[in-house]
């Protein structure tokens, strides 16, 4: 309001005072212009008069001079005339000026000493009169004055009406000076600013949750270019607020999002300086010889994936079974070696096994029994009885080895894994009950009617049922294996705490979704030295000619549900001829179990699938599907992952399958689509892969046609959802919470 107030009062001064100042120019001019009006009037009149009322004088005829002066004193606005005498006396004047003059008169003495006419204004019985005087001549010679009295009052009049209506004008300009400045502040700077300012508290306030306002700034012509700053400052604003909320969800996020390093802190303070025992079949670095030269490889598989960081920051003890060739070379003399072999995080404790233990408990028991068992894959199991007893030799041989190395620890942490490990627990808590047992099966684990036909169905549950803690991948395998312990064994099952007493024992049954390291898939480094596109560099390496790619990663096991991947592609080329020439499916497969039959003859119908498919399809330069069969690092498979437009994992039946979660990681830049088998654990997490059912071959053709013609966009939300979850149910979560449930067991919970 105070600008507008000040606006209309300079504006009013100034149009008073030009006002003024035209007013006593016009009042002026107004003045001169009737004064000399008057004058000339006047003049004209007195000379007309002069000559004879000078020889009247001179022959002092009063009586017709007095007859002169009245009849003239009649004239419009003519007062009256009087004539003087050479003292300036009153010769004879009209009557009504008498007592209003002066006699002496000075105007007529002064008149007739200059011998010039003179006027002047004068007031004469209280009415402005202007009197013009002039010596009268005869002969040459002066013999009175004259003077001729006029009424100037009229001048006056006409002045005071210039005043009065220059004032009426100046208050009407002032008027509508006030009025205009009124609308037109209100409609183009008070009206706009005051939206301007409420736009502003809105942005800078919550109100703007959006981020939309700060591009939606009201308009003002002539606020234009503060508008335009304002606008860049709203959306800076909304940007700084974006990022500053961002920045603190992350920092929300990255407090707590489970690290390696925050692990490694969760882990000083869980087991108190304590080493980690960790056991399973499969060792995490296999030496194997070519030659004369020994080489170090990873063996493929979920289990090593996700344990190996996790032991990296633990430093504890791996004791798994000593598979390669050049293992027994690589060992000290406590059958130890320090892993990884670039950078010593941990030691490996080599069991040995021989071929006859090998083959009954672990090709035999394990893959051919237990294996197909879990796996409902209609693939039958086998339970021989010598592989039963070398399971049980077997177990009995870890638990050894294991007592030796817990012999000097109290109340060790052992975390044993998987299907071939099941009687181990038992035997461990029988000679050390103050151990924290908890054992982890990566594997699904069937209803009580499937399991119900395994020969040793107690021993293998009550062996189990030694750990204090058993874990699953998933809420649903906890349940089958709750019911078939409730189906099998004399216990007590408790569905509310998900435990299992018997004997004195408990122990608790938990899910614990397995995951990846997350940050060890993002390759930023190995991303930015692949100059060029990746893709077309993995084409030119493997001779591919296409445009398209897909890939699958999987150890070759008829679990995975390979032949039926390849036969949906056969079907997706069938419906989309299109495609022909433009899409490679790779497979990266390392041989499995090749010792066991089904494995060989999954590994024919592998080959066989990929030949007959390409068969049908191949031209001179493409093919539709390159089996590369060999065992992959990790960064070769990392470069596939990276590349791939899409990425299948088909499995029949699958505890989680970490493939699914290694290339979600991988997919930093948030492209790719993922096809996942609704019978894979993962599937329960990655709700935004295209979930299909691996026997449906034409549900399958579809969603790789539908992957890719996917939108970018909707594949970069769901890649980033993805991403989301496994981010933050990463392998270092997974360990510290399986890890803090077994050391948190109260004592009297474990032990006999
Ligand atoms: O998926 C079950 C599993 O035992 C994994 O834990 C492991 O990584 C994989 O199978 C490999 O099996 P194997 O040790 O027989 O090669």
């Amino acid at each position: 309001m105070k600008i507008t107030v000040r606006l209309i009062v300079s504006l009013v001064l100034a149009v008073a005072m030009v006002t003024a100042a035209f007013s006593f120019y016009q009042v002026d001019r107004e003045k001169s212009r009737m004064a000399s009006d008057l004058e000339l009037r006047t003049s004209i009149l007195a000379d007309s008069l002069r000559g004879s009322v000078a020889r009247l004088v001179k022959e002092d005829l009063s009586a017709r001079l007095k007859w002169i002066v009245e009849r003239f004193g009649n004239r419009k606005r003519l007062e009256g005339v009087a004539v003087f005498d050479m003292e300036g006396n009153i010769i004879t004047v009209t009557p009504e000026l008498k007592p209003g003059i002066p006699q002496p008169f000075p105007e007529a003495v002064k008149t007739m000493l200059d011998n010039s006419p003179s006027s002047r204004l004068m007031d004469i019985n209280g009415k402005e009169t202007y009197i013009y005087v002039l010596p009268l001549m005869a002969n040459g010679k002066i013999n009175g004055a004259m003077a001729l009295f006029n009424d100037a009052s009229y001048i006056d009049l006409r002045l005071k009406e210039i005043w009065k209506t220059n004032l009426i004008r100046f208050l009407i300009y002032t008027m509508l000076i006030v009025l205009i400045t009124l609308v037109v502040v209100r409609w183009s700077i008070t009206g706009p600013i005051a939206r301007i300012a409420q736009w502003m508290r809105e942005v800078r306030t919550d109100k703007d949750k959006t981020g939309h306002l700060a591009h939606q700034c009201p308009r003002g012509d002539i606020l234009a270019s503060l508008i335009n700053e304002a606008t860049h400052m709203a959306k800076s604003l909304a940007t700084a607020r974006a990022k500053a909320e961002e920045a603190a969800k992350l920092s929300f996020k990255a407090a707590s999002l489970w690290s390696a390093n925050r692990l490694k802190e969760h882990m000083r303070a869980e087991l108190g300086g304590k080493k980690l025992f960790l056991v399973s079949n499969r060792e995490p670095y296999m030496h194997t010889k070519t030659g004369h030269e020994v080489r170090c490889i990873v063996p493929a598989g979920g289990l090593v994936t996700a344990l190996d960081p996790v032991m990296r920051i633990c430093d504890g003890l791996w004791l798994a079974h000593g598979g390669g060739d050049a293992d027994r070379e690589t060992v000290d003399a406590f059958d130890k070696v320090r892993v990884p072999p670039e950078d010593p995080a941990y030691t490996l404790r080599r069991v040995w096994l021989s071929k006859e233990e090998e083959k009954g408990y672990y090709y035999g028991f394990s893959n051919e029994g237990m294996w197909p068992l879990c796996h409902i894959t209609h693939t039958r199991p086998v339970f021989r009885l010598e592989d039963w007893v070398y399971y049980q030799k077997v177990n009995e041989k870890f638990a050894e080895a294991l007592l030796k190395e817990i012999a000097d620890q109290e109340s060790p942490l052992v975390l044993i894994q998987d299907y071939h490990l099941a009687l181990l627990p038992l035997l461990v808590k029988e000679k050390r009950p103050d151990a924290r047992v908890a054992l982890f099966w990566h594997i699904p684990w069937p209803n009580p009617e499937a399991f119900g036909i395994c020969p040793w169905q107690q021993e293998i549950l009550m062996g189990m049922l030694g750990a204090d803690l058993v874990g699953f991948h998933i809420q649903y395998h906890c349940n089958n294996f709750l019911d078939t312990v409730d189906r099998f064994l004399e216990s007590k099952t408790d569905w509310e705490q998900f435990s299992v007493s018997r004997s004195g024992h408990t122990t608790l049954v938990k899910s614990f979704p397995i995951s990846v390291g997350f940050e060890n898939f993002t390759d930023r480094e190995t991303a930015r030295q692949e100059n060029g596109p990746l893709r077309e560099r993995l084409f030119r390496e493997t001779g591919v000619h296409a445009r398209l790619l897909g890939v699958g990663v999987d150890r070759i096991d008829y679990t995975k549900g390979i032949p039926e991947r390849f036969r949906a592609i056969e079907r997706f080329l069938d419906k989309h001829p299109e495609f022909v020439g433009e899409f490679t499916f790779v497979e990266l497969g390392a041989p499995s179990r090749t010792h066991i039959k089904k494995y060989h003859d999954l590994m024919a119908e592998v080959e066989e699938t990929v030949e007959s498919v390409n068969w049908r399809f191949q031209t001179k330069q493409w093919r539709p599907i390159l089996f590369l069969k060999a065992h992959h690092s990790h960064e070769e498979i990392s470069r596939f992952y990276r590349a791939a437009d899409i990425c299948m994992v088909t499995s029949l039946h699958d505890g989680m399958n970490l493939v699914a979660k290694e290339f979600v990681s991988a997919r930093d830049d948030e492209d790719g689509v993922l096809i996942l088998s609704q019978f894979a654990g993962a599937s329960r997490e990655l709700t935004d892969a295209l979930i299909i059912n691996p026997y449906d071959i034409e549900e399958m053709a579809d969603a790789i046609y539908r992957s890719l013609l996917m939108e970018p966009r909707e594949k970069s939300e769901r890649m980033a959802r993805m991403r989301q979850v496994v981010r933050e149910n990463n392998i270092y979560r997974w360990a510290a919470d399986l890890i803090t449930a077994a050391a948190r067991l109260r004592p009297s919970d474990g032990g006999e």
